[in-house]
C-alpha cells in the first residue's frame, strides 16, 4: 500500500468536503471498516509498517476533526448572521369560535341557572307515549301523523318536541321543581325562513304550590330580556296546547324590520317564540301528582329562532349549513 499516494489523497477530500454530509462520507471511505487502510491495518505482520499505518490513522483522524470542527463553525454562523428577532410576535393561530346556537344555548341556560333551574338534556329518539300520550295529545292530534313526524316504527319517532322532559322530571323527582331542557327536535315541516325539519328547543317546567299565570309571564320576560335585551316587546297571545290549560305564545317585536312587517316576520311585526301555558291537571294526573296541591307552568321555544331574533338572522337555513362564511360573524 502507497500509504503517501493514501494519504495525498484523502487529505484532498477532506479539505474539499463543504458539508458535514459530504465529510461522513469521506470519513467512511478512509477510515470505515472497509477503507483499505483498516484492511491493511489488520494484515500487518511487522513493527515498522503497524506504526506508519497507525500515525496515518492519528493524522487522518486528526485532520477530520479538524474539519469537522470548521464546517460546523459555519454552519452556525450562516444561521446566527440570519437577522433574528426573537422580539417578534410569532404567527397567530387561528383561534375557533362558538356557533350562535351554542352561544344562545349558553344565554339560556345561564338565565335559567340564575332563576335555580336544573339543566337537563334527554333522548332525541322516543316513544309515541312519551312524546304525545302522557302530555295528554288527543288521538286525533295532527302531530301523531306520520306526515308531520318521522316515525322509526309504530311506536317509535325522533320527537317532535322537548315536551317529554316535563313526564321524565315529574316521574323522577318531587315537586317543587324547576328545570329546563335543552336539545333537538325534529319535524317533517318544508324550510321556510324561520322553519326547518331539524332545529333546537329549550323547555321550563315549574310546579310548586301556588304557580299562576303571572309567574309564567315574568320568567318569559325575564329570559327575553336575557336574550334580546330591553328594546324588544314581548307580547302573549291566547293558543292552545293539549298539555296546557290556559295556553300563551309569546312573540317578540322583530328587530329585522323594526316592527314594520317583512318576509322573517310573515308581515306582522311579530315573532312568535313557542308555545307556554299553565301544566294541564290531567298531565298532573298522568304521572301520579297531585292537581289539587300543586300547579304549573310549561314553556317551549325555539333556539334558532332565538338565534334570529337577537342577531337579526333573516332565514333559518345558514345556522344549519356550517358556511364558515356565516357563522364567522359572530
Ligand atoms: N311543545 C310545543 C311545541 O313544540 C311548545 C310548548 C307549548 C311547550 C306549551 C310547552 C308548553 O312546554 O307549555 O310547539
Amino acid at each position: 500500500m502507497d500509504v503517501q499516494a493514501l494519504e495525498a489523497e484523502a487529505q484532498r477530500t477532506i479539505a474539499a468536503a463543504t458539508t458535514l454530509e459530504e465529510l461522513e462520507a469521506a470519513r467512511v471511505r478512509f477510515l470505515g471498516r472497509k477503507s483499505e487502510l483498516t484492511q491493511a491495518l489488520r494484515g500487518v505482520r511487522d513493527r515498522e509498517s503497524g506504526m506508519a499505518l497507525n500515525a496515518l490513522r492519528e493524522r487522518l483522524d486528526a485532520a477530520f476533526g479538524a474539519r469537522q470542527q470548521e464546517l460546523e463553525r459555519a454552519v452556525l454562523e450562516a444561521a446566527l448572521a440570519e437577522d433574528v428577532d426573537v422580539t417578534l410576535p410569532g404567527e397567530r393561530f387561528p383561534r375557533g369560535h362558538l356557533h350562535p346556537i351554542t352561544l344562545i344555548r349558553r344565554i339560556v341556560e345561564d338565565a335559567f341557572v340564575g332563576l335555580g333551574y336544573l339543566v337537563r338534556d334527554d333522548r332525541e329518539v322516543e316513544s309515541a307515549e312519551y312524546n304525545f300520550d302522557k302530555l295528554a295529545f288527543p288521538p286525533w292530534h295532527a302531530a301523531r301523523s306520520p306526515r308531520d313526524t318521522f316515525f322509526l316504527d309504530r311506536d317509535r319517532l325522533l320527537r317532535t318536541e322537548t315536551s317529554p322532559s316535563q313526564i321524565f322530571e315529574l316521574e323522577e323527582r318531587e315537586p317543587p321543581i324547576y328545570m329546563v331542557s335543552i336539545g333537538r327536535v325534529y319535524r317533517r315541516d318544508a324550510i321556510t325562513p324561520t322553519r326547518y325539519p331539524i332545529f333546537h328547543q329549550f323547555e321550563g317546567l315549574a310546579v310548586d304550590r301556588g304557580i299562576t299565570l303571572a309567574d309564567l309571564k315574568g320568567t318569559l320576560r325575564h329570559v327575553m330580556r336575557a336574550l334580546y335585551g330591553d328594546e324588544r316587546q314581548v307580547r302573549f297571545r291566547t293558543h292552545y296546547f293539549p298539555f296546557t290549560e290556559p295556553s300563551i305564545e309569546p312573540d317578540v317585536s322583530c328587530g329585522i324590520c323594526g316592527g314594520r312587517g317583512c318576509a322573517t316576520c310573515k308581515f306582522t311585526g311579530w315573532i312568535e317564540m313557542g308555545g307556554a301555558g299553565m301544566v294541564d291537571p290531567q298531565v298532573f294526573e298522568n304521572v301520579g301528582v297531585d292537581p289539587e296541591e300543586w300547579s304549573g307552568f310549561a314553556f317551549g321555544c325555539g333556539l334558532e329562532r332565538s338565534a334570529q331574533l337577537r342577531y337579526d338572522i333573516e332565514h333559518i337555513r345558514p345556522l344549519w349549513e356550517g358556511d364558515l362564511r356565516v357563522v364567522r360573524q359572530f
